[in-house]
């Protein structure tokens, strides 16, 4: 029996072999990077092991019994992603590699089909590259123009700059939800309610936040939404696309090939049924076994657990290391930002985030430095590179204290020594 006093990380730690404490060497191990890529509940990696062990075959090919377990269990997990963000039908799915490519396959297919010059795409400054590289590459095919909105000092998204920009010639905003190195959320059933009466879509990139707290696609007023499997406690190499029926309907296929067809003759083909329309070739099957298990974990766990204990921590996290000397941190405080994501954006005053993040690293502290792959923001910012340390519902005060006492002993010694 569970004592009351245990926190979620406590009731949760043990379903990951990463964190288990029969792994030796990773014992003392303190992971803050779970916004590069999460770690996997054995819940996730056993659904993997029994796929290939045990129903490894092709999708909705074979009439045999295999395939047709392997179908079940490949169209079961696409019902628990329809369902996770509260997705009127499974049909309003599309299974992609990752975000990125949900979001190339929207710039491709929607996007060349119906934009051009004279258009508008409104972005934002703290997009990562995903999220502005496919809208360029559209913008010289097309002629369509982007226009980027600001950030406050503060680190949050500018409203009246966006409001400014946004205008009947503006088709899409493509924003992120919780940005993956401010730790904002942004108002996006304002900035969805404010692009529809302009008759613009929204695109969100829900990669930062789906792990962090409920994300319905109805409520927020959205017209796509993208997602990727690895930064919520699934598999790589699988993410998805959500977009209304009616909206996947009217867009071209994006690839050519197997799956995505009705017949195919040798001059022209017709294409098959949502959602595999945008589906060519065998897919990441497994994978997307594995994605569903995650996302039923995650269901388990309950979002609103996860969203509560990460609060505690991340405002547990910025009130240490205020006392820290010559630190800057990018982005909104927990204190004024409601649903902020569970990362701190960091630098110190002379010194280099890839020096302190090394330190760390020998104290067994994994954080990320660099850019975040959000080079823009970075030069917004006047920085070429940050540290984040970036948090879980696995994460515990005790390893929060443990990374305050290292960082602030790295930063005397990279001082001492610089
Ligand atoms: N976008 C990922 C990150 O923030 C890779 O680390």
């Amino acid at each position: 029996m569970k004592s009351e006093k245990e926190t979620l990380a406590d009731l949760t730690r043990g379903d990951f072999p990463l964190f288990s404490s029969d792994q030796g060497s990773t014992q003392s191990l303190i992971y803050l990077d779970h916004a590069a890529t999460s770690q996997k509940p054995h819940q996730v990696i056993s659904s993997l092991q029994n796929y290939y062990s045990y129903y490894n075959s092709n999708v909705h090919r074979g009439a045999h019994q295999l395939s047709a377990r392997a179908t079940e269990a490949f169209e079961h997990a696409r019902q628990i992603t329809a369902s996770f963000i509260g997705a009127s039908s499974s049909r309003e799915v599309v299974f992609t590699r990752n975000a990125s490519e949900g979001i190339n396959l929207v710039a491709r297919s929607w996007g060349d089909s119906q934009l051009g010059e004279g258009d508008e795409i409104l972005l934002t400054l703290m997009e990562h590259h995903s999220n502005l590289v496919p809208w360029q590459m559209l913008s010289k095919r097309t002629g369509c123009k982007l226009v980027h909105v600001g950030i406050t000092s503060n680190g949050e998204l500018d409203l009246d700059d966006f409001r400014a920009k946004l205008n009947e010639r503006t088709r899409l905003v493509s924003l992120v939800h919780i940005s993956n190195t401010l730790g904002c959320c942004n108002p996006i059933f304002e900035v969805a309610s404010l692009a529809s009466r302009h008759g613009a879509l929204v695109l969100l990139d829900a990669c930062q936040s789906l792990a962090h707290q409920p994300v319905d696609v109805k409520s927020l007023g959205i017209d796509f939404l993208v997602g990727s499997s690895h930064k919520l406690c699934g598999p790589t190499g699988i993410g998805f696309l959500w977009a209304h029926e009616e909206l996947l309907k009217s867009m071209p296929p994006f690839l050519g090939g197997g799956e995505m067809i009705q017949d195919v003759y040798l001059d022209q083909s017709s294409w098959a049924d949502l959602p595999h329309k945008f589906e060519a070739g065998t897919p990441a099957i497994g994978e997307a076994i594995g994605m569903g298990a995650a996302l039923n974990y995650l269901k388990v766990i309950g979002l609103e657990n996860i969203q509560a204990w990460e609060k505690i921590i991340t405002e547990y996290l910025f009130e240490s290391i205020s006392r820290i000397q010559g630190l800057i941190v990018y982005g909104p405080s927990p204190k004024v930002h409601q649903n902020r994501g569970p990362l701190m954006t960091f630098s110190v005053e002379g010194l280099h985030a890839n020096d302190l993040s090394a330190i760390l690293d020998t104290s067994g502290i994994c954080i990320r430095s660099g850019h975040h792959c959000c080079q823009p923001l970075h030069r917004h910012l006047g920085v070429t590179a940050t540290a984040r340390a970036s948090m879980s519902f696995t994460t515990t005060i005790e390893e929060l204290e443990t990374f305050t006492g290292e960082l602030t002993s790295s930063i005397d010694f990279l001082r001492s020594h610089s």
